[in-house]
């Protein structure tokens, strides 16, 4: 095992809990033989029977890829360019590989996977997807005999607990992510979360499974959930809607897709609406069955050890994955500036007589049609939020009377867009 912290300690306590049904399972025992950590002069209370039936715990990555008694090694160390190295390396040695590990595969997957097909070795990587929820599985195998055509899915813990945290205990953003950081949600580093970054590397292994190819991820569009703020919340309360970070696959017709990652309304009464805390879920739509909905713990220890645990007992049986699923050619991909969405937008103006008109007429102008406003009672000549919401409309159109409007300095600061799916 590569790593051993909130994650790779929850597969040690699987491991020891689940020892005897395991072993009468797969006909012999699961034994971790060595762990690689970062400092493995740290006192580890928690290792300290491992160490002493003899498990090595050692700093050199290669103790693990290259051991000729380590059948499987197991990364979950995190990162993504040195886990790349580790990776390859235990592929090149003969060995198969477990991960968690998104970003690296999102990143060198294209690479990684080629490897592992040209050495018949395989990498498999249930946890590195909505933690608990096996999403790899259902739609490598269960679903595959259907033309996926969209999934929208909440693919992030940190951030939809920060948000649930938002929306019901009306805490603000950084009392939230300090809230999920505590509770081991987030990444070591939390920009990957919040900036979206995070679920957008999941999206590109679920499309990359769907579509049988490579989705580089920078062909994602992202945008994170740091400028929302609580004011939001209580404007898309009375609206009847919440705010979710969603990760979006949408094929068309022409068999484009359309990938994206942002902050997203949705109506309340909607399904995706009713996840909660670091709840994850992936609610899909296959040609011969129809919508499905999948729900399930999305981070944490134990939720993703869950399914490391499931891969290494994979491994054990020698299940060999699908050796083609990742070499098909990339599908054209729809450029963001031509997805059409209803939008919310927010903007600070200063009360004073003609702005709200002089606001609407840079919509009107580029024939945005507006379906409601909203505005506070305010105080003249101070700072008085304003909200729009827009019908249907080109994103690039959007982009550019938002663009206006600030060179137009009718704005006391940025205004934040939120996009709406219904
Ligand atoms: N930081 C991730 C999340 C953990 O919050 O969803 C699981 O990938």
């Amino acid at each position: 095992m590569i790593g051993c912290g909130t994650v790779g300690s929850g597969v040690l306590d699987l491991l020891q809990r689940r020892e005897e049904d395991l072993t009468r399972l797969l006909g012999r025992p699961i034994r971790v033989v060595r762990i690689v950590v970062r400092n493995p002069s740290k006192p580890r209370h928690h290792l300290a029977s491992l160490i002493s039936s003899g498990v090595e715990i050692s700093g050199e990555p290669r103790r693990v890829t290259r051991d000729p008694g380590v059948e499987l090694v197991v990364e979950l160390a995190g990162g993504r360019d040195e886990p790349k190295t580790w990776i390859l390396d235990a592929i090149e040695h003969g060995r198969d590989v477990v991960t968690a590990n998104k970003a690296t595969l999102a990143f060198h997957g294209a690479e990684l996977f080629a490897q592992a097909r040209a050495k018949r070795r395989c990498i498999y990587y249930e946890a590195s997807v909505a933690a608990a929820i096996p999403i790899i599985e259902m739609l490598s195998n269960g679903l595959v005999a259907n033309q996926m055509t969209s999934l929208s899915a909440i693919l992030n813990g940190t951030c939809n607990y920060i948000l649930t945290r938002m929306e019901f205990a009306n805490l603000d953003y950084s009392a939230a992510l300090a809230e999920a950081q505590a509770k081991g949600f987030a990444e070591a580093d939390p920009t990957l979360d919040v900036s979206g970054g995070d679920s957008a590397h999941k999206l590109a292994l679920l499309a990359g499974i769907v579509t049988r190819s490579h989705i580089p991820v920078e062909s994602i569009y992202t945008e994170g959930l740091e400028r929302i703020t609580r004011e939001d919340m209580e404007f898309v309360r009375q609206f009847n809607y919440s705010i979710k970070m969603l990760a979006i696959a949408k094929r068309n017709d022409q068999g484009s897709w359309e990938l994206r990652v942002h902050p997203t309304l949705i109506p309340r009464s909607e399904i995706l609406a009713q996840v909660r805390d670091e709840f994850n879920a992936v609610y899909m739509k296959g040609d011969a069955v129809g919508p499905m909905l999948i729900y399930g713990k999305g981070a944490g220890g134990l939720p993703t050890a869950s399914s490391v645990v499931a891969d290494i007992v994979r491994a054990a049986k020698g299940e060999r994955g699908t050796p083609n699923a990742h070499m098909g050619v990339t599908p054209a991909l729809v450029p963001i500036e031509r997805i059409e969405l209803r939008n919310y937008i927010r903007m600070t103006v200063l009360d004073v007589p003609g702005v709200l008109g002089r606001i609407t007429s840079f919509f009107g102008m580029r024939h945005i049609s507006i379906s409601s406003i909203h505005q506070p009672e305010a105080r003249v000549n101070q700072p008085v939020p304003v909200v729009l919401l827009t019908h249907k409309t080109s994103e690039h159109v959007v982009a550019e009377a938002l663009r206006d409007l600030e060179t137009a300095r009718l704005l006391t600061r940025a205004p934040t867009r939120i996009r709406i799916e219904e």
